[in-house]
């Protein structure tokens, strides 16, 4: 290991949750990993506390003008009793190219990995190990300066919480509905869409609660500028299978560079399935699903793995996939990045 950290242990731990009732982002462990970020000294003092809140002044600048950003990834335990973390260097570069659009200071990767691997060996006690379940990993930066001028904050907290997870949807596997937004944009040309900060959640929300409101459980996001491409799927990139290829949007500054999609890129390509990064409208989805090429929908994200999706409303057109039931293509991916996960399958992507 490179990099030290002070520990101070929990003398309180908790009851570990019923893995069987288990929800996404309900519980969290004992433990949390903090370290200061100050202009002129770096970042110092890495330190494993108790999980508990936090003390800010209250014209942080995280408050104000929402400089942070966050990241998710998740760890496993496998059969033998291993501790299994899903291509964490990745999320260290995400991180990376998230601090560079908020200004936030860049954090070097190994230290990244070596906080998060060593937080989770104090609570590995505290990874479910039933199918579906997971210790997810949430690292996060604040802008924590008290000051109320609008400027990159001096002074920053890297923290990170874990927290013990059920399926994201509830209903697990079952496909959703989705609804196609064409009021409310996520992201547009030169904006934030690409980094993953919280800004960008926080702007999806009213969109995603007028949905719920129609029935549907997530959104499908057009693209900002035309409003005829489609992009994502509420916190998630968005895949169609139309005829024999399978079609993402690119990654052309709007759409979060997912970890998990590119895995699916990676396993499609691999198994000699066709699979393209690029535009497609709405209305060219709308044609395949009249000419009947239009064969599964899913979205992809670290806290669903793989979700399928059943049915896509847009305006008056009412898109019922694969007879609203999971298909070929979901199915298999989820068995193959679930079992890489958890150590089931070889990982040789
Ligand atoms: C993910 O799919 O991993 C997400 O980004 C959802 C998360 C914000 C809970």
């Amino acid at each position: 290991m490179k990099y030290e950290f002070s520990i101070t242990k929990n003398p309180n731990p908790k009851k570990k949750p019923d893995p069987d009732t288990l929800r996404f982002g309900t519980e969290f462990t004992d433990h949390m990993f903090i370290m200061d970020y100050q202009e002129g000294e770096g970042w110092h003092d890495g330190r494993i506390v108790p999980y508990g809140p936090l003390s800010l002044d209250p014209a942080a600048v995280v408050f104000h003008y929402a400089q942070e950003m966050f990241e998710g990834l998740k760890a496993y335990k496998s059969e033998d009793g291993r501790v299994l973390l899903f291509r964490p260097y990745m999320n260290a570069q995400r991180t990376n190219r998230t601090n560079d659009r908020l200004c936030i200071p860049q954090i070097d990767e190994d230290l990244f990995v070596e906080a998060i691997k060593a937080l989770v060996k104090i609570d590995a006690d505290w990874i479910p190990q039933k199918e579906g379940t997971a210790l997810y990993i949430r690292p996060f930066i604040i802008a924590d300066e008290a000051f109320l001028g609008v400027r990159r904050s001096n002074h920053y907290k890297f923290i990170i919480i874990l927290s013990p997870v059920g399926p994201y949807y509830v209903g697990g596997l079952t496909p959703t509905k989705l609804y196609v937004e064409d009021k409310y944009v996520r992201a547009t040309d030169g904006g934030t869409g690409e980094a993953k900060c919280g800004g960008n959640y926080a702007a999806s929300l009213k969109a995603q609660e007028e949905a719920h409101a129609k029935g549907y459980e997530q959104i499908l996001w057009l693209d900002g500028v035309h409003r005829k491409y489609v992009e994502e799927v509420g916190t998630s990139n968005a895949f169609f299978v139309i005829g024999d290829e399978v079609v993402t949007a690119p990654l052309d500054g709007t759409i979060l560079p997912g970890i998990t999609r590119n895995s699916v890129i990676a396993i499609l390509k691999k198994k000699g399935i066709k699979v393209a990064e690029r535009k497609t409208t709405i209305d060219e989805i709308v044609q395949a699903y009249k000419d009947g090429k239009f064969k599964e929908m899913f979205a992809s994200g670290t806290a669903a793995v793989i979700s399928p999706v059943g049915e896509l409303r847009y305006k008056d057109e009412d898109m019922i996939i694969n007879n609203g039931e999971i298909g070929p293509i979901a199915q298999e991916l989820y068995d193959t990045i679930y079992g890489i996960q958890t150590g089931k399958l070889p990982d040789d992507m």
